[in-house]
């Protein structure tokens, strides 16, 4: 399966932003956590990665996605979650399985903006807290819900 790690703003930072709420480790470990979560399984997943700052350039990226034969999406859309109606309308037509995570435990946080998600509603389900292992457990979950 083909699936697209898609990052939305700040995470290209990661490792460097704030440690204490995202943690100090980069996207580079991801491969290593998706061996440790699928075991032989990971094979049979090829991890496309893609960042950006801008809302725009993240819907462009979904809906080459869907004209690629991308099979999943698993989409950390960073503080897009709590604010975009565009990102949402995307998903609501891509037909393409996305699972949301999110670094942090998103509804433990103080702002209570952190606790509304506009991509909540079109996705097949949400990760978070688990720092890059939310990464890896949601690439799990994206195959488990392919191979069904
Ligand atoms: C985040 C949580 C968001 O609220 C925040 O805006 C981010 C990162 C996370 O991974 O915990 O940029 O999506």
């Amino acid at each position: 399966y083909n699936i697209l790690v898609l990052n939305g703003p700040n995470l290209g930072a990661l490792g460097k932003r704030q440690p204490e709420i995202y943690g100090s480790s980069t996207m580079d470990i991801l491969p290593e956590l998706v061996l440790q979560v699928l075991g032989k399984n990971s094979q049979r997943v090829s991890l496309e990665f893609y960042q950006n700052n801008s809302e725009g350039k993240l819907i462009d990226r979904i809906e080459q996605a869907r004209e690629e034969g991308i099979d999943g999406i698993v989409l950390n859309a960073g503080a897009y979650t709590h604010t975009s109606l565009a990102l949402a309308d995307c998903l609501a037509w891509i037909e393409l399985p996305v699972v949301e995570v999110h670094l942090s435990n998103v509804l433990a946080r103080s702002e209570p903006t952190r606790q509304k998600s506009f991509i909540g509603r079109h996705v097949i389900g949400v990760i978070a807290g688990f720092g890059m292992m939310s990464y890896a457990l949601a690439v799990q979950a994206l195959f488990q819900h392919l191979e069904n």
